[in-house]
């Protein structure tokens, strides 16, 4: 099968009902215990649910078709991905941080919850993800052997040494001279180390080891990268109603961006670039790579 149009049908119903399974599994690890304090259970889900495009979980099912990782498993990985990223998102708008007032099409977290709520939902959902993660009976017992190796590379990817480290640069490199260097080190970290764990850990709970992790890790890298370009140039020139956020803050805020360093023409050329050499380095991945290449297409082309 060949979807390399990201326009036909064929692929817009895959990507639908990727996102539906998706939705689907959340739901299920989502479900309200007695213990939880309601107003706990009720900001975690306002978050999940509100819109969010799936790419990083997508992203791990189509690497997972690609090496014939059974779906069900790889949604269990999937849906840790997307917790991770909804608590970045949430903490990312607190006043604190960008102190952003709307997204995914809604009220943030904290403008509806209260800062300690949507400082708290983020923790419980980035631990909540690990939970899932390292609950060994639901793999298969050939696989279990791997679930360390998932759990560090999320954590090296998720933490210090990968997002929050570039969350943290990003705080630090307000109003700072424009440096080419240092945005693709904000880019790699914040997003690209997410980007990269969503490709790498299915492979690696399915034993994979170079070379098809080092094409996976460079495919990883290139469309991470293009992808948060494609923010800042959002956040320049898109539509509110499309983006789900509010136009113009990083400007406002003097983030350091694509856009602010090279200008949006350039950045658009760098988006471009970037995602023929990730579907490149997919070459040496053979047949089933035609959904995963596809994908890159779709978030390269994206104007939501
Ligand atoms: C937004 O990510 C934050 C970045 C790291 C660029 P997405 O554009 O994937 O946001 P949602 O999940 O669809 O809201
Ligand atoms: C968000 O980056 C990155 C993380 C949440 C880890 P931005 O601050 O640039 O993304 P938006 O534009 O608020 O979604
Ligand atoms: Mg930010
Ligand atoms: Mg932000």
């Amino acid at each position: 099968m060949s979807l390399l149009d990201f326009k036909s049908n064929q692929f817009q119903k895959k990507l639908k009902s990727k996102q539906q399974l998706v939705d689907k599994a959340l739901h299920f690890f989502l479900k309200k215990q007695d213990y939880v304090p309601v107003k706990l259970h009720r900001s975690m889900e306002y978050s999940i649910f509100s819109g969010g495009k799936r790419l990083r979980p997508i992203l791990c099912l189509a690497v997972a078709e690609t090496i014939q990782l059974q779906e069900s498993i790889a949604l269990r990985l999937a849906c840790a991905l997307e917790l991770i990223h909804t608590y970045s998102l949430i903490h990312d708008d607190l006043p604190a941080l960008d102190d952003d007032d709307f997204r995914r099409g809604r009220r943030t977290n904290h403008v509806v919850f209260g800062e300690a709520l949507a400082i708290l939902s983020g923790d419980a959902l980035l631990t909540l993800a690990f939970q899932i993660l390292a609950d060994y009976k639901h793999y298969p017992s050939a696989y279990q052997k791997n679930i360390p190796a998932i759990l560090y590379e999320l954590a090296k990817q998720a933490g210090y040494t990968g997002m929050v480290g570039g969350q943290v640069e990003d705080i630090l490199s307000e109003h700072v001279k424009p440096s080419f260097q240092k945005v693709i080190n904000i880019h790699r970290g914040k997003t690209g180390a997410l980007f990269l764990a969503s490709v790498r850990i299915p492979a690696i709970l399915k034993g994979k080891t170079s070379p098809i992790l080092k094409s996976l890790t460079l495919f990883g890298e290139k469309s991470g990268l293009a992808f948060q370009i494609i923010d800042d140039i959002l956040n320049e020139v898109g539509n509110v109603k499309i983006i789900g956020k509010k136009t113009g803050s990083d400007l406002k805020k003097g983030k350091l961006t694509f856009p602010k360093v090279i200008g949006i023409e350039r950045s658009r050329e760098k988006v471009k670039q970037l995602t023929q050499e990730a579907i490149q380095a997919l070459e040496p991945l053979g047949e089933k790579t035609a959904f995963l290449k596809t994908l890159a297409l779709y978030m390269a082309n994206r104007s939501f």
